[in-house]
């Protein structure tokens, strides 16, 4: 039953033009559309999992930013102090650039590098990436010894191993501010605000764990808001 053809004759000529050229449509939309789906996938992943794998961490710590209020409670518990800042776990720069904005050289470290660079764009935007730097660190890995100035707003779980890394690494001059969450054994010096906007203020009595001849106390300046 089979016809034979010419010598010289192709697919081309045995074929319908219609028929083939639909296929060959219909394969490159399978690509285009295969392509689509891959690379919206692709993107879906690389721009969730910064956010879900904190969550996933030995200590897990998600991305909450602060409230304006706890932000203010921040910079009023840190008054009359100047010099280097640090937000441990920075999220979306909100606390650094508002310190830089008061006079601090505020530095993020943050493990998320979308909220890094969001945290860049933002400094540069509102004028102040100057004294407002960020840098993609895992926070367990970093030593804070350089700065004077140290906030964090962290998760109960974490505030045990931190206490003790911060005790380790801070100098007799530093003040640690902890957000929502106190630090288990620290006694503060003075806390300000409430709820879940109540912020701690602890200095160096705090840290003789490791330094236990130092004799420097400073005391918060905010003695009408004083709370024990
Ligand atoms: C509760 S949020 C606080 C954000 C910011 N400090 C604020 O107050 O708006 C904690 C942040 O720590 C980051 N983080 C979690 N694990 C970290 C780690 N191991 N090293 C550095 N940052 C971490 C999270 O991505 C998140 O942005």
């Amino acid at each position: 039953m089979s016809e034979i053809l010419p010598e010289d004759s192709t697919a081309q000529d045995i074929l319908p033009l219609k028929v083939t050229d639909e296929g060959s449509k219909r394969r490159n939309w399978g690509i285009l559309l295969t392509g689509v789906i891959g690379g919206t996938l692709m993107v879906l992943y690389s721009v969730t999992t910064p956010f879900i794998a904190p969550a996933l961490r030995k200590h897990c710590l998600p991305f909450v930013p602060a409230t304006s209020k706890q932000i203010e409670n921040v910079l009023n518990i840190l008054k009359g102090r100047n010099g280097s800042l640090v937000d441990i776990g920075s999220g979306d720069g909100r606390i650094v650039i508002a310190a830089a904005k008061v006079g601090f050289k505020a530095v993020g470290y943050e493990l998320n590098p979308w909220l890094v660079w969001y945290s860049r764009y933002r400094a540069w935007r509102e004028g102040v990436h100057q004294d407002a730097r960020f840098y993609i660190s895992d926070l367990w890995k970093v030593s804070f010894a350089q700065y004077t100035n140290v906030v964090i707003f962290g998760v109960p779980q974490m505030m045990l191993p931190l206490e003790k890394k911060l005790g380790e690494e801070l100098q007799i001059d530093a003040r640690v501010v902890a957000c929502r969450f106190p630090f288990p054994h620290w006694s503060p010096t003075c806390s300000f605000g409430e709820g879940i906007d109540t912020v701690w203020a602890y200095d160096s009595d705090s840290f003789k764990m490791k330094k236990e001849n130092d004799t420097v106390k400073s005391k918060c300046i905010l003695s009408h808001q004083l709370k024990f």
